[in-house]
């Protein structure tokens, strides 16, 4: 049997490499994660909006991918939604969807400090981990997050068994830096039994 995008999504190594498996994945992409019962959209994006005052406030969803995760957010409430990614295929699909305000092309190393202060919430859904963007880009959203901001992540099963990335989330919010207001494990790909914790953070 051929191996999937999906079973490459989680193998992938370096920046080059999963960018072409996200060009190559675009068109198939919102079929395959239909099919494996993709949840974690959903899920990130009620908890956020439980945790947000104002749902017009600007929204940034980081690797927002084809838009699985922009209409997860527009679904809950959400309307002021900028997408960004390294993958421009996957972006093609993603302006399709005309659910953002803006969506941009960015490098995998992209500081994003032109966009300071921009963004009330930060999302980033399915994204970081292995086979996507590294642990230091929790860091580069955080920095970028204003006083009073909120910053929702999901971290899959195969993400969670380095316990370097929560550490991260909680190095983030030591000494009085922030909270973590959210913290739930549930499903991720109900097709394949995988699960994902999402957590809400705030900043002091
Ligand atoms: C599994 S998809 C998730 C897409 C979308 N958030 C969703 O929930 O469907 C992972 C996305 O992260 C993007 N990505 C990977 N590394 C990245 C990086 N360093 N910076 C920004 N996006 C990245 C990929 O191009 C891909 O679109």
């Amino acid at each position: 049997m051929s191996e999937t995008f999906l079973d490459k999504a989680y193998a992938v190594q370096g920046a080059d490499a999963v960018r072409k498996l996200y060009d190559d994945w675009a068109a198939g992409y919102d079929a395959d994660l239909d099919e494996t019962g993709y949840a974690t959209p959903r899920r990130v994006a009620a908890v956020l909006r439980a945790e947000m005052a104002d749902p017009a406030a600007p929204v940034l969803d980081f690797g927002c991918g084809t838009g699985l995760s922009g209409a997860a957010l527009a679904a809950a409430g959400f309307t002021t939604i900028d997408g960004v990614d390294v993958s421009d295929g996957m972006l093609d699909q993603a302006r399709a969807k005309a659910l953002y305000r803006n969506v941009d092309l960015i490098g995998e190393a992209d500081s994003l400090t032109d966009r300071a202060g921009c963004y009330a919430g930060i999302v980033a859904i399915g994204v970081i981990g292995p086979g996507g963007a590294p642990a230091d880009v929790i860091e580069r959203l955080w920095a970028i997050l204003p006083s009073g901001g909120r910053f929702a992540v999901s971290f899959n099963d195969h993400t969670l068994r380095d316990p370097a990335f929560v550490a991260r989330l909680e190095a983030c919010v030591a000494n009085g830096a922030g909270r973590i207001l959210v913290r739930e494990h549930g499903d991720h790909l109900r097709g394949r039994g995988i699960g994902a914790t999402v957590f809400v953070l705030a900043k002091s």
